[in-house]
């Protein structure tokens, strides 16, 4: 069957990025928050910059409008931490490329139509972080989906088998991904057990409460440095109220913490002790695949954990969907095979792995999309979020940063040996 063009995806998606955005201020959206994240506006006009370049001129073969914008926009060229220095384009000026690129974009159903859809998809994300972490408001006008009610019983501690043997990593080589996620291979993974569900802040309560952030033995060397530098004690976003309550910044509003929900915005370091914490560890990017994918009756991987249907809102807390995390396994209908609930949504999980090339990997459409990332301490998380769109989120998608950074919507799942 014939794929239709990209045209509504895209105006879709714009209309997304500009929801994002539209209820801020122009200080807002202009100034940059953190030195982490870049300022709003970057984003828009680098969407606009990576469009241009991709479909108007590489594919299209017209040339740029702005050629002299290009440097500024390139994400390579201009690190994250500096993009507040320039003279960017403003808010109206960023909205008007956005507007004209779009103007002259062919329509087409390429790979690079699609890269350039899911570009602006990743970007908003990354903005949502932005948005999060600099306590932006109001929250952005998308609209909610109904908040499922908490199933109960779930801590991240009850566990599931995952059976031994050969399975199949990576994506396939007909349809649309990235070049880290291929060649698709079979790779041996023995038995082990995961979490049934991500570890919920209850459980991530305790470990705070407890004492956990002091527990030298838990720590690695790094990671301890990195907390005690930072005099980090408690998850980014929480802080304790006038009574002593626990509470957590939750987009646009402090709230009471959830003991329900996932536990959000920890560092890889602070996964990794909790994992210690329980006599755990962090799953594999291999096995975390396994354990989303693998269907071991039929001695096949499914291209989601709930099969072959594309995510739908009763399958997972994908696409802004509550633009927060939905309790722990409030989404039986998306189990995997092996009976994990919420393997994509609601939060990233960190995985044990470093993130690097699977074997006979080929660098595509360029360089700087993942590998040269290869081999310089990044951590690979998978499953994506709340805040990732559901046309991006497929559990051989890979995702990465540094063991100390906190901004992603990223959570934990744990693993034990068998
Ligand atoms: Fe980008």
């Amino acid at each position: 069957m014939a794929s239709p063009p990209l045209t509504d995806a895209l105006a879709e998606g714009r209309a997304r990025t500009l929801a994002l955005v539209e209820p801020l201020s122009d200080a807002d959206v202009e100034t940059q928050h953190t030195e982490l994240m870049s300022p709003l506006v970057w984003d828009l006009a680098h969407i606009a910059a990576y469009e241009e370049l991709w479909l108007v001129h590489r594919h299209g073969g017209e040339p740029l409008s702005r050629p002299e914008l290009a440097a500024m926009y390139d994400a390579f060229e201009t690190p994250r931490a500096v993009r507040g220095d320039l003279p960017l384009l403003d808010r109206e000026q960023a909205l008007a490329y956005l507007e004209d690129v779009r103007g002259r974009v062919p329509d087409g159903q390429s790979f690079i139509h699609e890269l350039v859809l899911r570009h602006e998809h990743q970007h908003g994300e990354t903005m949502l972080q932005a948005i999060e972490l600099a306590r932006l408001s109001p929250a952005p006008a998308v609209p909610r989906a109904p908040r499922p009610a908490a199933p109960g019983g779930h801590t991240g501690l009850e566990t599931v088998l995952v059976p031994g043997g050969p399975c199949t990593i990576g994506a396939a080589d007909d349809g649309f991904a990235y070049d880290n996620e291929r060649p698709r291979h079979r790779e041996p993974v023995p038995a082990f057990r995961i979490g049934r569900t991500p570890i919920t802040n209850a459980t991530f309560l305790t470990f705070v409460e407890g004492g956990g952030y002091e527990r030298r033995p838990w720590w690695s060397d790094e990671a301890w440095a990195w907390k005690e530098q930072y005099d980090i004690t408690h998850p980014e976003g929480w802080a304790r109220g006038p009574a002593g309550d626990w509470r957590r910044w939750t987009l646009d509003r402090w709230a009471p913490i959830d003991p329900d929900e996932p536990v959000v915005h920890v560092s890889w370091f602070e996964a990794d002790a909790l994992a210690r914490a329980h006599g755990a560890r962090l799953p594999t990017e291999a096995e975390w695949e396994k354990a989303a994918t693998w269907d071991q009756e039929s001695g096949s991987g499914r291209p989601y954990p709930w099969g072959d249907e594309a995510p739908e809102p009763r399958h997972a807390n994908l696409d802004h969907g509550l633009l927060g995390p939905a309790p722990a396994g409030a989404y039986p209908a998306g189990a995997a095979p092996c009976g994990a609930l919420g393997m994509l949504g609601d939060v990233w999980e960190w995985t044990a792995s470093d993130f690097g090339g699977y074997d006979g990997f080929v660098a595509h459409p360029y360089r700087e999309y993942s590998e040269v990332f290869f081999g310089r301490g990044y951590k690979a998380l998978r499953g994506g979020s709340w805040a990732t769109r559901a046309r991006v989120a497929t559990p051989t998608f890979r995702n990465w940063d540094l063991p100390e950074r906190r901004q992603i919507f990223a959570g934990i799942r744990l693993a034990w040996d068998a």
